[in-house]
């Protein structure tokens, strides 16, 4: 007679070299879809760790994605990645990329609908907290999370490398904990279709160099002090004794533009470094010459 006991799961192991009969038996009482090689379809709303499982509308998908422009070049990864929707389609681009999911159903429906699309080479799902996962080789992140998740992202999102694109189905990341109106990290673009097939709102973001400090501008010998808050900068350009206030003070990514005393400044940062043009606007023909600037701390 072969013994057998009952496992934490319920599933009755036998005697020796049983593993494979008692996985035989998992898969044929607890789990027919596997056997008909089919996947458990997910419930609208079922509880996930942290937020629910509700799909992004394809329609949205789409937006999201060109909004981001994926192309080739990217790696996306999609925090809370449900049925693998957004990764499929940003592999249907090009793109490599890779969905974070807790629930092991989802990610398997995730895995049998990207071996249907023919991108399984190009993605991958990893059944992990979001939290736990290193998101530094992104190029591109996408999110349908709750407002309070996507608040505790932002420090990581924000200090992602320089030209990173976040979006965002549905939820800023305005606010702070105590304040959900405080200012926070505006996007820099949205976008709300109309018709709205469910939930219709994008947000996108791109993360932006960070200029805080005192920059020494080579050609004028004169000083840049700048302040940043998310992508919005401002501060004062001081030559010759005279401390004069930007205006317009904004990042895109690496780009920095800035007015002061009507001349528009342009540049692009890179680490230590940044250089560009500044054009006369109105004045000589809206002169153009270059300019470059070194942090000093
Ligand atoms: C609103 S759904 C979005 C699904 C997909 N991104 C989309 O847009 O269609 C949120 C997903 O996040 C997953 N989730 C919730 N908390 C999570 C966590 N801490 N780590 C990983 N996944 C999580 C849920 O299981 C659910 O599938």
């Amino acid at each position: 007679m072969v013994e057998h006991t009952w496992n934490r799961r319920g599933v009755a192991v036998y005697g020796d070299g049983g593993t494979a009969v008692a996985l035989l038996l998992w898969a044929i009482v607890l789990c027919p879809a596997l056997v008909s090689g089919q996947v458990a379809q997910p419930t609208l709303g079922q509880e996930g760790q942290d937020a629910p499982w509700v799909p992004t509308p394809q329609e949205l998908v789409d937006t999201m994605l060109e909004m981001a422009a994926v192309t080739p070049g990217d790696l996306l990864i999609d925090l809370g990645s449900g049925d693998g929707r957004l990764v499929v389609s940003a592999a249907q681009r090009g793109a490599r990329a890779i969905g974070v999911e807790l629930d092991p159903s989802l990610v398997a429906l995730s895995q049998r609908t990207a071996a249907e699309a023919g991108v399984s080479g190009t993605t991958e799902f990893v059944t992990t907290d979001l939290f736990d996962f290193d998101l530094s080789p992104a190029s591109v992140i996408t999110m349908f999370l709750l407002p309070e998740l996507t608040l505790r992202l932002r420090p990581t999102l924000f200090n992602l490398d320089v030209g990173t694109r976040i979006v965002s189905n549905t939820w800023d990341m305005r606010g702070t904990d105590a304040d959900p109106d405080a200012p926070g990290w505006d996007p820099d673009q949205t976008i709300v279709l109309d018709p709205c097939p469910g939930f219709c709102t994008a947000h996108m973001w791109t993360v932006p160099a960070k200029v805080a400090g005192t920059w020494r501008v080579d050609d004028e010998g004169s000083e840049l002090h700048l302040e940043q808050r998310f992508q919005v900068v401002t501060g004062h350009l001081r030559a010759g004794g005279q401390a004069r206030e930007i205006a317009n003070g904004r990042l895109s990514g690496p780009v920095l533009t800035f007015d002061v005393a009507g001349t528009t400044y342009r540049a692009e940062v890179d680490g230590t470094t940044m250089t560009g043009v500044a054009r006369d606007v109105g004045r000589d023909n809206n002169a153009t010459s270059d300019w470059q600037a070194v942090r000093m701390r």
